[in-house]
């Protein structure tokens, strides 16, 4: 599959924009700052914060954000479980995903949990965090997916 060119500029803050790359959704979270300040705060309530798994990104991306920049989250949008795509859950606090809910990832199959970093809840079924796939950036507002 060829790669894939996205301008970051149609993307808001707090939302999100789906591509495809190589017959797969890729998201592109444009994180905001209160987005960003809740990543830091349920590390204790992940399988693997620190990113340790080094199949599920690449190396430039095993960091807190699991991103290159902070404010963009990339990420292949395809449950670790069982292959489903789980929904974007933007909504802080959210009655049905619990009142400490910081924004993130439900999986509708089978109610796998994952944050705006893409990295998964303790308890979930889906066994890592999300894929984020090989990308560079071109200019400030222009990235290369695959
Ligand atoms: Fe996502 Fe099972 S496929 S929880």
């Amino acid at each position: 599959g060829a790669p894939v060119e996205v301008d970051l500029s149609k993307v808001e803050p707090g939302a999100i924009l789906t591509v495809e790359w190589r017959g797969k959704p890729v998201w592109i979270v444009n994180r905001t700052k209160e987005m960003l300040d809740l990543l830091a705060k349920h590390d204790d309530r992940l399988s693997d914060p620190a990113s340790d798994n080094t199949a599920q990104q690449p190396e430039y991306c095993k960091n807190p954000t699991r991103s290159i920049k902070p404010e963009y989250l990339i990420a292949v949008g395809i449950c670790t479980h069982l292959g489903c795509s789980p929904t974007f859950r933007k909504d802080i606090g959210a009655a049905d995903l619990g009142a400490d809910w910081p924004g993130g990832f439900f999986c509708p199959c089978h109610g796998s949990r994952f944050d705006l970093a893409a990295r998964v809840f303790n308890g979930s079924p889906a066994p890592t965090n999300l894929v984020i796939p090989p990308h560079k950036y071109l200019s400030e507002t222009k990235v290369l997916i695959g």
